[in-house]
């Protein structure tokens, strides 16, 4: 080796030595997030650069994430769920997979992200609110000469069949806000018979509550049922994209962040969660990712054409009951044996 390599070698390992002894000093933090995965790496990022911590992040959909919880429970490996729709945060705050932590920063939200930190005795917090509708692609109905739904009855119409997107309940967060919300309009029987009635105008239960609306941004499906804020991140990325919300009202997440029981690190685990819920973190969403959901901090803006949620029939969606474990595996079994089974 010549001496120039030496130094240049010396100088590699000391950097590398250095950076190892940040990384010890600062520790790690590992994530889980349910959002879409360009906010998951836009959170990374930023509070690596704030804290110096640095984080292992995953990203899943709720019900799958709530899944390695439960399958993780002897031996965890997250600190932080970042994310995803409320109701399987309070499943896994029910099935002691969370603990509680009080956050110097709740008194700065609003009282929707509190009172959800209040149902779960602070083992979750609100991290955003989104109202659940309808996306259509806009080209490809009137190539079909089809109207745009805005009403949960339209979508029966012979017409659709085949053409409408929804994600499957077991994995995702979204599909189990859909049938929770069609339960309280119209109880359980009428909600299950409404589906059963749908089930031949889809043509796929995606994995993930954003895989229907990307499939109607990119022309593959005319409709999806999604929240509407993942409706307005197409339409903004430039793809014939509209949206609707359902005249007969329609259900919202409360979208959750939890710390994981037995985090090992569970200071950095408090950190992320305080960081999280400062309005600069909250505006991340949608300044690196164009995200439009409503941020729970009071001081962060809403994000430009964010859907009006004020012009939104929304339900008083029941987040105690729709959000205990024995309820959502009662309608995930039925919708199951019910609807998801059915030929297609
Ligand atoms: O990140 C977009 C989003 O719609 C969130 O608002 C929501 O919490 C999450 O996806 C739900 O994802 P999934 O339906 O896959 O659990």
């Amino acid at each position: 080796m010549k001496i120039r390599d030496i130094g240049f070698s010396i100088a590699v390992a000391a950097a590398a030595l250095m950076a190892t002894t940040r990384v010890e000093a600062q520790g790690q933090l590992n994530l889980y997030c349910s959002v879409q995965v360009e906010w998951c790496q836009a959170i990374v990022t930023n509070f690596q650069k704030a804290t110096g911590i640095v984080v292992n992040m995953t990203q899943r959909g709720s019900g799958e994430n709530l899944a390695q919880l439960r399958a993780e429970a002897q031996n965890p490996r997250a600190d932080v769920w970042f994310g995803g729709t409320g109701d399987p945060h309070l499943v896994a705050a029910e099935e002691n997979l969370t603990i509680a932590y009080k956050s110097p920063m709740l008194n700065q939200l609003h009282l929707w992200a509190v009172r959800q930190h209040e149902v779960s005795k602070g083992r979750t917090v609100g991290v955003y609110f989104g109202a659940v509708g309808f996306g259509f692609n806009t080209e490809l109905l009137a190539k079909k000469k089809l109207a745009k739904p805005a009403c949960w009855a339209d979508l029966l119409k012979p017409g659709y069949k085949g053409e409408i997107q929804m994600a499957n309940p077991n994995s995702s967060g979204t599909a189990y806000v859909i049938i929770a919300t069609l339960v309280q309009l119209w109880g359980e029987e009428q909600a299950m018979a409404y589906l059963k009635k749908l089930h031949p105008n889809v043509n796929a239960y995606a994995r993930t509550g954003t895989g229907p609306i990307k499939a109607v941004a990119r022309g593959e499906t005319a409709v999806s049922l999604s929240f509407v804020h993942d409706a307005v991140t197409e339409t903004n990325a430039g793809f014939p994209v509209g949206w609707a919300t359902p005249c007969e009202g329609t259900g919202y997440e409360i979208g959750s962040m939890s710390i994981v029981k037995g985090s090992r690190n569970l200071a950095n685990a408090k950190k992320f969660y305080d960081w999280a819920l400062t309005p600069d973190a909250q505006k991340l969403g949608f300044d690196a990712a164009g995200q439009l959901q409503m941020p729970t901090n009071k001081s962060a803006p809403l994000p430009p054409n964010a859907p009006d949620l004020t012009k939104i029939k929304l339900i008083d969606y029941d987040v105690v009951k729709y959000g205990n474990t024995h309820e959502r595996k009662r309608l995930l079994g039925r919708w199951d044996t019910e609807i998801g089974s059915l030929p297609r």
